[in-house]
């Protein structure tokens, strides 16, 4: 039964009769998402707020970049004072979205070490020009900062000291689907199927390539996961973010000395290769509702998978990083002081009462246990000596 909601946008029928009627899921999430004149985040129509296809924390306010600033400014002076030498520290951000955290970052910065500012760079990475186009309206008017943007390549010929932040960008990356009977092992592929002259998305199980199949053979033995899970009914699907060794890869030639942070969806791996998640994580977004069916309104949905935290430890370890530690949004927000800025908000004046109720929402959404507060955050650490020494508050007991 072909789904009446999977429509093909006639460019996309284009691209896939062009690649022989069937493409992989990898390069239908790439194209949705990231095609040059056609793309979800390329042409810029996601919009990311409460008004917009859905929220990240950095959009319910400046709350989450005052906060993550306690820890940025730390991870800096630290390696002011380490003794290696730099031009300027550098504070790069990936995929950046609206641009608000980068600019809220760097103004809590201002803020709270006025004397870093003008020793560091912003540094802008954003893959998608429709994106970058919508950042440079809210970054332009950093007086006194040094910002640019740059890509992944060009920083390689250039590496940078400082702290590199990955907030929700790396569930975008386009994944592989594995899907999984009994039996047989299948990479997901879509295809078409033309109806009364039209054009609809359909799934189709294409052949394993030699990358799936490795990634299957050392998951078994670094997870000690069987794939398929025991007792699987039917079929059962699941996801690999196969683009991540090569990124943590590119990262590491791009960092010299410094901190990555990274704060995604993700699970560990028992919960995610697990046989009850039998459609694995993937979900696409659009005007705040989410989907299931990833097939809908292609090019106009956000799409996401999560990450598995042991895999994306590996592929940090096996590409030049040292792993700082790991731990759920709410706790790491709560050990830089989020009860604070709760407290602050306990007697508010009745003429700035709506605005402090607004604030305590957006503070309680961000350490949400059923929401962002179950967003994790990995840290590494990447250096070219044994001595750089960070302090990770992050990971602290929570301040009460
Ligand atoms: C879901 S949004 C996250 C936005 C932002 N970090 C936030 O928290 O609000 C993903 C962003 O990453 C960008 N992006 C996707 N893949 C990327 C890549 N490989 N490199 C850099 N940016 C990428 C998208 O264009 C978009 O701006």
């Amino acid at each position: 039964m072909i789904d009446p909601t999977a429509r093909c946008p006639e460019w996309l029928v284009d691209r896939i009769i062009n690649s022989g009627g069937s493409i992989s899921f990898h390069k239908y999430m790439d194209l949705v998402l990231n095609d040059c004149e056609n793309g979800f985040y390329s042409t810029g129509r996601l919009n990311i707020g409460k008004d917009g296809d859905f929220c990240t924390s950095p959009s319910l306010g400046n709350d989450f970049a005052r906060l993550l600033a306690i820890q940025v400014v730390d991870w800096l002076l630290d390696l002011e004072k380490s003794g290696i030498k730099f031009e300027l520290l550098s504070l790069v951000e990936i995929g950046p979205g609206e641009g608000t955290l980068a600019r809220d970052l760097v103004l809590a910065i201002a803020e709270l070490a006025p004397a870093l500012i003008t020793k560091i760079e912003l540094v802008l990475v954003e893959l998608n020009i429709g994106m970058r186009e919508r950042q440079e309206k809210v970054v332009n008017n950093l007086d006194g900062v040094n910002y640019r943007w740059s890509n992944i390549e060009d920083l390689i010929l250039r590496p940078v000291t400082g702290v590199v932040i990955a907030n929700e960008v790396l569930d975008a990356f386009p994944v592989e689907r594995l899907v999984f009977t009994e039996n047989e092992v299948f990479r997901q592929g879509v295809t078409l199927r033309k109806i009364n002259n039209e054009y609809f998305l359909e799934f189709v199980d294409l052949k394993l390539n030699s990358e799936i199949i490795n990634f299957l053979k050392e998951s078994k033995s670094l997870l000690n996961i069987d794939f398929p899970p025991k007792d699987i009914c039917n079929r059962w699907i699941t996801e690999w973010h196969c683009d991540l060794p090569s990124w943590f890869e590119k990262l590491s030639k791009v960092l010299i000395n410094g901190s990555l942070l990274v704060v995604d969806y993700a699970m560990e791996s028992n919960r995610y290769y697990n046989v009850m998640r039998k459609d694995g994580t993937l979900i696409s977004y659009r005007n705040q509702e989410a989907n299931p069916n990833v097939l809908k309104d292609a090019g106009l949905c956000d799409l996401t998978a999560h990450l598995c935290i042991e895999s994306t430890i590996n592929y940090a370890l096996t590409n030049g990083w040292k792993f700082i530690g790991e731990t759920r949004q709410g706790q790491a927000l709560l050990a830089l002081g989020l009860s604070s800025f709760l407290y602050s908000l306990q007697n508010p004046s009745t003429n700035n009462l709506s605005a402090a109720l607004n604030r305590r929402e957006s503070l309680l959404r961000l350490v949400d246990p059923m929401g962002l507060g179950e967003f994790r955050w990995l840290a590494f650490q990447k250096d070219n000596s044994d001595d750089l020494v960070l302090g990770n508050r992050f990971l602290k007991e929570p301040i009460s």
